[in-house]
C-alpha cells in the first residue's frame, strides 16, 4: 500500500525546529512571548493588514470578533450558507441567530445579488455578515464589502482557508472590519493549530487582545469588569508560524500548480468543473475542488480511499444541517447542488505530478 496521501497535510520549511528551540532555549513556554508578536509582525507585512492578534484558533478569533462589535442574543448575523460549521459557531456562542445566504455559481461563494435582496426585503435588518471565502478563492469582495457599507452591516472576512488570496491584488481578510486566518493542522500553513485576527481599527484589535486574555482590568491585582476568555495563542506555537510564514508564497504557487496539473489530466472531461477562480483575483487554490455531472461523488471517493488517497465531499451547506434547521436565509439551491456534485481531491503541497496523474486515473476510471 502506497504511503496516505491527505488532502492538505502540515508541510513544515525547516526552520520551525529551530525556532522552537529558541522558545525553549529562552523558557518563554507561556502563552504570548517575543515569538507570538514576530508572527503578527509577519501576518501584518505580508498581508498589509494594519493590526494582528495571534489566537488559538479561527473560531476564537470570530467569536471575538462578534463580541468586540457588540452582536449579542437575539442580533441577526448574516453568514455564507457554503462554508464549514467554524464559520458560523462563534454566532450561537454570541446567542445571535445566523441567517444563511446561497453561493453564486461564478464563484460558489456568497452571492451579493441574494445579499443585496434580502438586506432589502428584510423586516430586521442583521448587524453583521461573516462571508467565506471558501477553499482559498475570493469572494465577489467588493461588491459584498459595498452593499455592507450601504445598509450598515458590519463586514468579517472568513479568510481562514485563504491565507495568500488576493482581489484586486489587495489580500482576503482586509477588505471588511475584520479579518480571520485559520493555522490549524489542514490549512495552507499549520501551527498544529492557531488562529488570526485582524483589522484596521486597532481599537477593536486591542478590545480584542483584552477579551482574549481574560479581561484583566490594568490592576496590580486581578481586577475584572467584563467577563472574556482565555484565547492566545502559544509562544512555541507562535515559533511554527514564523517559520511557516517564510514560504507561504512557496506553499501558493505549489497548491495553485497542483490545481494546474489536476486541470491537465481531467480538464478534457466533460463532465468534469472545478471551481472558478474570479477575473482579478488569485485564490491559494487550498483545495482542489470539483464537481461531476453524472458521477456520485461518493463512489470517486471510495475508489481514491481505495489507493490510500483522502478525498471529501464539498462542505455540506449550513442550512441542510440538522443544527440549523429552523434558521432563516436565503437560499436558492446552488450550493445544494454543489454539495450533490462535489469533491475535493487531495492537495497537499508535499505532492508530486505523478501523485495527481494517479489520482486523475482513478477518477477518470470511475465516470
Ligand atoms: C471556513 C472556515 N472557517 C473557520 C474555520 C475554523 O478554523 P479553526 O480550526 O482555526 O478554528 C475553518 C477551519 O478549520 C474553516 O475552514
Amino acid at each position: 500500500m502506497n504511503k496516505r496521501i491527505f488532502l492538505s497535510s502540515p508541510h513544515m520549511s525547516g526552520k520551525e525546529l529551530e525556532y522552537i528551540k529558541e522558545v525553549f532555549d529562552s523558557n518563554y513556554i507561556a502563552p504570548l512571548g517575543a515569538f507570538v508578536d514576530r508572527f503578527e509582525e509577519s501576518i501584518k507585512n505580508y498581508t498589509d493588514a494594519k493590526n494582528a492578534l495571534a489566537l488559538n484558533s479561527a473560531t476564537a478569533a470570530l467569536h471575538l470578533a462578534l463580541r468586540v462589535l457588540g452582536i449579542t442574543a437575539g442580533d441577526d448575523v448574516l453568514a455564507s450558507t457554503f462554508t464549514f460549521i467554524g464559520s458560523v459557531n462563534a454566532i450561537i456562542y454570541q446567542g445571535a441567530n445566523p441567517i444563511f445566504i446561497d453561493s453564486d455559481i461564478d464563484s460558489w461563494n456568497l452571492s451579493p445579488k441574494l445579499l443585496n435582496k434580502y438586506l432589502l426585503e428584510c423586516d430586521k435588518k442583521p448587524k453583521a455578515l461573516i462571508v467565506t471565502h471558501l477553499y482559498g478563492m475570493s469572494c465577489e469582495i467588493d461588491k459584498i464589502a459595498e452593499i455592507c457599507r450601504l445598509h450598515g452591516v458590519y463586514l468579517i472576512e472568513d479568510s481562514a482557508e485563504s491565507l495568500g488570496a488576493t482581489y484586486n491584488g489587495k489580500h482576503t481578510g482586509t477588505f471588511g472590519d475584520f479579518g480571520v486566518y485559520s493555522f490549524n493542522g489542514n490549512k495552507i500553513l499549520s501551527t498544529s493549530g492557531g488562529g488570526m485576527l485582524v483589522s484596521e481599527n486597532k481599537k477593536w484589535i486591542e478590545k480584542a487582545r483584552f477579551y482574549s486574555t481574560q479581561a484583566k482590568e490594568p490592576f496590580v491585582h486581578y481586577e475584572h469588569i467584563e467577563y472574556g476568555y482565555n484565547y492566545r495563542m502559544s509562544n512555541v506555537l507562535a515559533a511554527i508560524g514564523v517559520g511557516q510564514m517564510e514560504v507561504i508564497e512557496e506553499r501558493v504557487a505549489k497548491k495553485r500548480e497542483i490545481f494546474e496539473w489536476y486541470k491537465e489530466f481531467l480538464g478534457d472531461i466533460q463532465e468534469v468543473s472545478f471551481m472558478p477562480e474570479l477575473e482579478n483575483s488569485r485564490g491559494n487554490r487550498w483545495l482542489t475542488a470539483l464537481t461531476f455531472e453524472n458521477t456520485n461523488p461518493i463512489k470517486v471517493m471510495q475508489a481514491l480511499e481505495e489507493i490510500n488517497v483522502e478525498s471529501r465531499p464539498l462542505w455540506k451547506p449550513m442550512h441542510a444541517q440538522p443544527l440549523f434547521k429552523d434558521a432563516q436565509g436565503l437560499i436558492d439551491g446552488t450550493s445544494d447542488n454543489l454539495y450533490a456534485k462535489g469533491l475535493c481531491v487531495a492537495s497537499s503541497t508535499t505532492m508530486t505530478r505523478a501523485d495527481v496523474k494517479m489520482i486523475c486515473d482513478i477518477i477518470r476510471n470511475q465516470l
